[in-house]
């Protein structure tokens, strides 16, 4: 049984159906990860998801930007207090400081009357019908049920207070003998699922088939949903069916129910990074795993997640209200973006470092080299500005004079003549490196910048990414590393090698009480034959993600003996230490996204 369902999903894959793991058999609670959900993520947890265009990730939660950090340009929009502001970002930002303040309209604020929702006919005012009054209309209108979904029905929860969004989104009421809906038209509406009013989401015209037709609610208060056996707990103390984990659909209203995830069921797509998206989300045009996979591979829709979605014909619908997607979607893309991680076009890399291969110009425009006195002491990572990353065991903070930065550099026994060398200004040292267990072996070094413009200029250098999130790479990624360092034998180099070592999962394995999971990284082969030593030190383990875009995973750190393969080599975990980064070296230095 077992056999013919992998037979087939084999098969399938071959005509590129293929979903996200096989798993119609497995039961909702093995999608999910247990270990993970002891982190409590939501959608404001930036290791997991993206933040909103108003926000920024401070320690891996998104918070309110303030409204001034806004991109400028854009049309004002009318927030609930009655004040207009300049842009949709200014308004939500303002609404993200001081709740209550939502939006209400694209455009000034009217004295035609405000957007207003009501629930009618329900017997408390947590549940009933959806009624909607949009800006300069003067009737009240109500809510097709063929659009409405849960995404809608949290949103209008949310919007009336209730914090943990909708329990129900298909209960029926009754409207009494002699109400009558005299209306034969009803609004669609759609939403994203994380606005604060329904004033955000898009309307279009739609046609009444009777009161059935029409979208209800119930919004989930604390005595509603006493916590039914088998359900599953979301972050903000609602309960869920299992079967909901893990689908795409942002039930739980705060996205809990789809961020640790082995699987995805349902019309879902699997971020790598262990989050479940809606599959209409892939190859919509807005990035929506922090991986990037979803955007991937999507000329002429021929992304196989999304084959199944492509037959389906997209209904002519009537716009009243266009929703402020598109906004929220041309605020994100004016924020600005520092450059990191993308080579010059060079040669294809001709393929040491243990066992490695020897650098071209060009090729790893981010090592630098460390030399204290006389001597290549280790390696260093090009982080942007005038930074650069290293070890912590490397330096000494009280003899800054001592040290150069070679950039450029490939062999320094006959430097070529893109070297160039820089002094350095000041180094800083993690607070809390060990230099007995290695913990926190992570240093940042200042150059010393052109007198003139105050800057540092180093033409044939190129800043690696900083990894914002530890979720960006699984462990068998083949990532690069790079360096000075000797030989398996102990031999000395002279001129920069590199090699590609796997990301080792459970490292404790090998290390067992040395290893601390959440600041190292363990990297190697198989066989060992590849590995840093001696002098690679302070040097990058850089990855790769799917847009070719290059980030300094790790830092050479230590390991036992060189090229054993019971031994891999251990790296200072990067992602990890954004935040301590960041701090010193400025935010919109290294902060790709959620600026
Ligand atoms: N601590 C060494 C150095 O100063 C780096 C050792 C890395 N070892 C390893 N097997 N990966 O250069």
């Amino acid at each position: 049984m077992k056999l013919i369902h992998v037979l087939l999903s084999l098969l399938c894959c071959h005509l590129s159906f293929c979903r996200v793991p096989a798993i119609s058999d497995a039961s909702p609670e093995d999608l999910v990860e247990e270990k993970c959900l002891m982190k409590k993520y939501t959608h404001l947890s930036c290791s997991k998801v993206f933040c909103q265009p108003w926000q920024k990730c401070i320690d891996g939660t998104c918070v309110c930007k303030l409204p001034y950090q806004c991109p400028k340009n854009g049309t004002s929009v009318c927030a609930a207090n009655g004040k207009s502001y300049p842009t949709y970002c200014h308004q939500k930002s303002f609404e993200c400081l001081h709740p209550g303040t939502k939006f209400v309209n694209n455009g000034k604020c009217t004295a035609e009357g405000k957007f207003r929702v009501d629930l009618e006919y329900g017997n408390k005012d947590s549940e009933g019908i959806v009624k909607v009054k949009l800006v300069e209309q003067d009737t009240h209108m109500f809510i097709c049920n063929s659009s409405w979904s849960i995404r809608e029905a949290n949103v209008v929860c949310f919007d009336r207070g209730f914090k943990q969004g909708a329990l129900d989104v298909h209960r029926t009421f009754h409207l009494s003998e002699n109400l009558h809906i005299n209306s034969t038209e009803c609004l669609n509406v759609h939403c994203q699922g994380l606005e604060t009013s329904l004033a955000e989401c898009a309307f279009t015209k739609g046609i009444n088939e009777g009161y059935q037709g029409l979208a209800g609610v119930v919004c989930f208060t604390q005595n509603e949903g006493s916590p039914r056996e088998r359900s599953f707990q979301c972050v903000n103390g609602k309960s869920i069916p299992w079967k909901k984990a893990c689908d795409g659909v942002n039930d739980c209203g705060d996205q809990s129910d789809e961020l640790c995830c082995k699987g995805c069921q349902g019309e879902s797509f699997l971020c790598k990074s262990g989050v479940c998206i809606p599959r209409q989300h892939v190859c919509n045009g807005e990035v929506d795993c922090i991986t990037g996979e979803d955007e991937v591979g999507c000329k002429g829709g021929d992304h196989p997640a999304i084959l199944g979605l492509l037959s389906m014909a997209r209904e002519e619908t009537k716009l009243v209200i266009a929703g402020m997607d598109t906004e929220r979607k041309r605020i994100k893309s004016l924020l600005p973006k520092p450059f990191c991680g993308v080579r010059e076009n060079i040669r294809t890399r001709r393929k040491r470092i243990v066992g490695g291969k020897p650098a071209q110009v060009g090729e790893f425009p981010w090592q630098v080299a460390i030399k204290y006195d006389n001597k290549i002491k280790c390696g260093g990572i090009y982080i942007g500005g005038c930074w650069v990353l290293t070890a912590a065991h490397c330096v000494s903070t009280t003899r800054t004079h001592r040290y150069q930065i070679w950039t450029g550099l490939i062999d320094w026994i006959k430097p070529n003549s893109e070297l160039k060398v820089e002094f350095v200004e000041k180094i800083i040292v993690h607070e809390y490196y060990n230099g007995t267990s290695y913990q926190n072996d992570i240093a940042l070094m200042e150059m010393k910048p052109n007198p003139h413009s105050k800057r540092c200029e180093i033409p044939n250098s190129i800043p690696a990414c900083i990894p914002w999130s530890p979720y960006l790479f699984q462990a068998n990624t083949t990532c690069v590393i790079s360096g000075w360092g000797r030989e398996k034998d102990n031999q000395k180099v002279y001129s920069l090698r590199w090699g590609e070592v796997n990301l080792v999962s459970n490292c404790s394995q090998f290390y067992s009480n040395r290893y601390y999971e959440k600041e190292m990284e363990c990297a190697g082969t198989m066989d060992g034959s590849i590995d840093a030593c001696k002098g690679d030190s302070g040097g990058p383990l850089v990855c790769t993600d799917i847009n070719n875009v290059n980030y300094v995973w790790g830092i050479v750190s230590w390991g036992e003996n060189c090229g054993k393969p019971e031994f891999p080599g251990v790296y200072t975990k990067v992602a990890n230490y954004f935040d301590w980064i960041s701090s010193h070296v400025g935010r919109s230095l290294i902060s790709q996204y959620n600026m």
